[in-house]
């Protein structure tokens, strides 16, 4: 895979990922000490915070609050259009990406579909901040593979939340058919396909640079039980109760909520019964400093149903729809995050799971 070489771009990102560890590492636990500081005295004058709005009061107006802001917002936009940033980096290296993916594939592994309707919803923010988003621009999957490596700043190994993910699934599936919706350039199908060879991995996207990147790959690593497929998860076109497991990463948080009712009937439709859904996403604990962080990321993130998911009931949507046993679970992307919440900054990793 085409990797950008550049001193200067590799300088100015490793800047921005220290500057990004500060912010995490540094800023945050001060943010958080000067919350609590400020919530006892609320809580001692009988006001104290119960929501996010709450903590929002106490600290929207502190420099402190305006400087981890500012940085969250702007070292994102750094990331991908400052003069080093990904997009243009990427840009430079157009033609050698655009002949990569024009590399012929064994047939069956990829199927686009180009009258395919990119939702409203999605193709109307630029989500990330990635610009043109990560469906317009034949190389966006480049641009954003690029940009996932330094998403979790505090992980040394960049893919191994993934595979740590796919070893829980795949302890609690009983069948092989495995669905990964909202798969984008495929790091999340990869454990899937790569841990079990006799697993039969469908990945599907509504992001075609995505998917030609995803597709490019797997057959790089002559992988046989994977396929790629350009449909939207809402509306498969998939046969009914064809999957054991339909999963996704990441994927929720990015669709409003009846765009995710929809896809969990469409998850419910195509299982089979007893079958899987897990999805491993993003939600804070019920606590006013913690979702007051999280809903701003979605804002600072350009990430506009962040909250709205939160909001809304997932589990009972779930169980709404016939799901059986449902749960969500913390799950820990690396030894000690759970232990260490609210020491430094982290994304709420959750897994979701119901059977049909
Ligand atoms: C944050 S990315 C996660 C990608 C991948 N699962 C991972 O973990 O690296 C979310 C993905 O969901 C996809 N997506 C959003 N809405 C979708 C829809 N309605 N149908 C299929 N994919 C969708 C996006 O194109 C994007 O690739």
């Amino acid at each position: 895979m085409i990797n950008v070489r550049d001193r200067q771009f590799e300088a100015y990102q490793a800047f921005l990922l220290g500057c990004k560890l500060h912010w995490t590492g540094r800023i945050f636990p001060e943010l958080h000490a000067l919350y609590r500081e400020k919530a006892g005295r609320a809580a001692n004058a009988g006001t104290p915070p119960r929501e996010a709005e709450d903590a929002a009061a106490l600290l929207e107006g502190e420099p402190l609050y305006r400087q981890f802001a500012w940085l969250e917002r702007h070292l994102q936009r750094f990331k991908y259009s400052g003069r080093w940033g990904l997009q243009p980096a990427h840009d430079r290296l157009r033609g050698e990406i655009e002949a990569e993916l024009d590399a012929p594939l064994p047939p069956g592994i990829l199927e686009l579909d180009p009258s395919l309707e990119v939702p409203t919803y999605f193709a109307s923010v630029d989500i990330h901040q990635h610009p043109g988003g990560i469906w317009s621009d034949p190389i966006a999957g480049y641009v954003y593979e690029r940009g996932a490596r330094s998403t979790t700043p505090l992980m040394q190994q960049h893919k191994d939340l993934h595979w740590k993910f796919t070893a829980l699934v795949n302890e609690r599936r009983r069948g092989r058919r495995i669905l990964d919706m909202g798969c984008g350039f495929g790091k999340s199908t990869r454990p899937f396909w790569a841990e079990d060879r006799d697993a039969q991995v469908t990945g599907i996207d509504i992001a075609a640079p995505c998917l030609r990147l995803a597709a490019q790959d797997a057959a790089a690593a002559q992988a046989r039980n994977v396929r790629f497929l350009q449909r939207d998860c809402r509306r498969t076109g998939l046969p009914d109760a064809s999957h054991d497991v339909v999963t996704s990463t990441m994927m929720i948080h990015e669709m409003p909520p009846p765009a995710i009712r929809e896809a969990f009937a469409e998850a419910m439709r195509v299982l089979e019964p007893g079958g899987l859904m897990v999805h491993l996403d993003f939600i804070p604990p019920d606590e006013p400093f913690m979702r007051f962080m999280h809903f701003g990321h979605g804002r600072r993130n350009n990430e506009p149903y962040m909250e709205p998911m939160v909001r809304m009931d997932v589990k009972e949507t779930m169980r709404g729809l016939g799901f059986r046993n449902v749960e969500t679970i913390d799950f820990e992307e690396m030894p000690g995050a759970l232990a260490a919440r609210g020491e430094r900054w982290r994304f709420p990793w959750t897994v979701i799971v119901g059977e049909k």
